[in-house]
């Protein structure tokens, strides 16, 4: 017991270490405008920034744990000897951040044996570090997080954003965030999914969904949700699927009637 409580104080002190250091990266370097390249589509952006605070999150995992598996945005899949998984999001908001506007975080989770066990996000504008660990509960510069306890939709304040290739994909997102915005007391378009599922957790925003996102843009934030007391599915309702995500996170008290909205939607289309 001893012995693995010490390991499990080790993988959060990785995450929340390198979190910071690729935040305070992100920061120096924010408002200098960075080079943007695409990948695969004219709103689809990467830059300098989410490679160099990749290369600081994965430098910092590998020196510790170097058998351990990783999934990284911007590299991809590296497979591990065991059943430990590293899923990172670098720079979530890229199109926020290359254009100075700033709301954007830094994403880590540790998947064991299939089991979201840490996550991590770390938002360099406001200095705030959100942390869950499995059983555990979550938090914010230290202090316990909860849950909204808002009942109703219609006295909700939701938050959504589109996937990167928005334009001529399936599933864009523009008729859910319509219908909703009818349906609760407003619905922000935030550019960064991790942000949006912390401000869930922290109470900030009742629910959040989005249609198409990758894993690394809901590892962390979901057991944050779930260890700050909410919920959090896929937007048919069924589990969370991290090999392709979409979500639809909740303080619970919610999350029916915005699935139903969103089903709604769908079975119209
Ligand atoms: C994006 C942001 C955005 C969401 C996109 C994501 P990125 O992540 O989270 O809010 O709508 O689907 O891909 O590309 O900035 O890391
Ligand atoms: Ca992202
Ligand atoms: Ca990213």
């Amino acid at each position: 017991m001893v012995f693995s409580n010490l390991v499990s104080e080790s993988f959060r002190e990785v995450a929340v270490d390198a979190a910071l250091r690729a935040g305070a990266f992100l920061r120096t370097h924010f408002g200098t405008h960075p080079a943007v390249s695409y990948k695969g589509s004219p709103t689809n952006l990467v830059t300098e920034m989410d490679r160099g605070a990749e290369a600081i999150i994965l430098d910092a995992i590998r020196a510790r744990f170097p058998g351990h598996g990783v999934l990284a945005e911007e590299s991809g899949a590296r497979p591990g000897a065991g059943t430990h998984r590293w899923i990172v999001d670098p720079l979530d908001g890229t199109t926020n951040y290359a254009h100075g506007f700033p709301i954007y975080g830094v994403s880590i989770a540790l998947e064991i044996d299939g089991v979201l066990t840490v996550g991590v996000v770390y938002d360099p504008s406001r200095e705030e570090c959100f942390l869950a660990e499995r059983g555990r509960g979550a938090t914010l510069n230290g202090k316990a997080l909860h849950v909204s306890s808002t009942t109703r939709l219609a006295e909700s304040l939701l938050g959504t954003s589109y996937p990167n290739d928005l334009r001529g994909a399936p599933r864009n997102n523009l008729a859910e965030h319509g219908a909703l915005m009818l349906r609760c007391r407003s619905v922000r378009s935030i550019g960064s999914a991790v942000l949006g599922l912390a401000a869930v957790a922290a109470g900030r925003l009742d629910g959040y969904w989005e249609q198409r996102l990758g894993a690394w843009d809901v590892a962390a934030g979901a057991l944050l949700i779930r260890e700050a007391g909410g919920r959090a599915t896929a937007v048919s309702g069924g589990p969370l699927d991290l090999d392709a995500p979409s979500i639809a996170a909740t303080n619970s008290l919610v999350h029916e009637e915005l699935l139903d909205a969103l089903q709604e939607v769908a079975s119209a289309r």
